[in-house]
């Protein structure tokens, strides 16, 4: 028999989720966990890069365990647990951080953008080295397929780069070559106030968290920024606010965006559009935040992710026995 591939992905937890998250990566989770070995996971570890209140911390790890079940994510087929209970991470990052480059590091975007804003003394070493972190939980799975927004797949090509680098180095196989997944529409959902600029947790203004309340989604889709035409037409370029209204509908639809332009044919007024696209939202989002009150519950919770540490551990220490094998440490009975 066919070995089954595997897939993984996971969120950090470092503030309140986005429409962002959830169109580019969350919702798109379960498609794997019946034809892959699927493991998804709370990144919290990736959490303690840039200062966090403690209490803030636990929350968001809590909530998005509920996310997940509340996405479809089931715990029998899917592998849900947290990097710091699984310290193989940890302990292959040790091991990983001395076959990536300084060069390659420094060139991560999103290592520029957040270091940018800091006192270039002052930028932490975790953040620096972030994505040593990120390509220990994926080779430690042997990852075929890594589910992510199109932010992401920088960081899991430097985990392509690892990955020729040291099964050469040891001339075997030792880690799977992953390959990042990116959904085909709302790989990059943009802020509702500033179109040209990713819609992340750190925006409260163009953000739409999926803990809203649905009244004051429908208000930020109806006061999204938009240009002055009256066009429902896709050009990223010169109509950033409406195509990315029209990315959301699309992605929410599972439909092309040359459909959803043509749906908006006969429609020539933005505040109508604005209406559709409200509705559409809400009508995945209203559901979803129910089932997560329901998975809001610290029993729940925790079931899932004993559960998941067990199996997650099992998996990664036989990974991480191979590579000290492979690199020399002696490991002994
Ligand atoms: P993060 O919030 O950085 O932990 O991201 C978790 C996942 O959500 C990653 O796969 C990101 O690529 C994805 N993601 C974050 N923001 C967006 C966005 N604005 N559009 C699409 N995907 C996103
Ligand atoms: N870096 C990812 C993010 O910011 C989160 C993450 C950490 C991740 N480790 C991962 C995603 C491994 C996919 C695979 O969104």
């Amino acid at each position: 028999m066919e070995k089954m591939k595997r897939s993984l992905s996971g969120i950090k937890p470092t503030g309140n989720l986005t429409l962002g998250n959830y169109i580019g990566a969350l919702r798109n989770f379960k498609n794997y966990q019946d034809e892959y070995e699927n493991f998804v996971f709370i990144a919290d570890l990736h959490a303690l890069t840039l200062p966090i209140d403690p209490a803030f911390l636990r929350q968001n790890t809590k909530d998005i365990v509920a996310f997940y079940l509340a996405s479809g994510l089931d715990k029998d087929k899917t592998t849900i647990f947290l990097q710091s209970d699984v310290s193989a991470h940890s302990e292959l990052n040790s091991i990983l951080i001395n076959y990536l480059y300084m060069g390659e590091l420094s060139r991560m975007t999103q290592f520029k953008d957040k270091s940018a804003k800091m006192n270039h003394e002052a930028v932490g070493v975790g953040l620096f080295a972030y994505p040593v972190l990120m390509t220990a939980d994926i080779l430690l799975y042997n990852a075929d397929v890594v589910p992510v927004g199109e932010d992401q797949t920088q960081h899991v090509e430097l985990a392509r780069d690892l990955v020729h680098r040291f099964n050469a180095r040891y001339n075997k196989e030792v880690f799977v070559m992953p390959k990042a997944v990116t959904p085909k529409v709302g790989a990059r959902i943009m802020s509702l106030s500033d179109p040209t600029k990713k819609m992340s947790k750190s925006d409260p203004k163009g953000d739409i968290f999926l803990k809203d309340e649905p009244n004051i989604i429908r208000k930020k889709i109806m006061s999204a920024v938009t240009d002055t035409g009256n066009e429902i037409i896709y050009d990223p370029v010169n109509k950033p606010g409406i195509s990315n209204l029209l990315q959301i509908y699309s992605a929410l639809s599972d439909i092309t965006l040359d459909e959803a332009q043509s749906r908006f044919h006969d429609i020539h007024q933005y505040g109508e559009f604005k209406k559709i696209i409200a509705d559409k939202v809400l009508e995945e989002i209203v559901p979803f935040q129910e089932r997560f009150k329901e998975f809001s519950n610290p029993k729940i919770i925790n079931e899932v992710l004993n559960q998941g540490k067990e199996r997650a551990s099992r998996v990664a220490s036989r990974t991480l026995n191979k590579v000290k094998k492979t690199v020399g440490l002696y490991v002994h009975e």
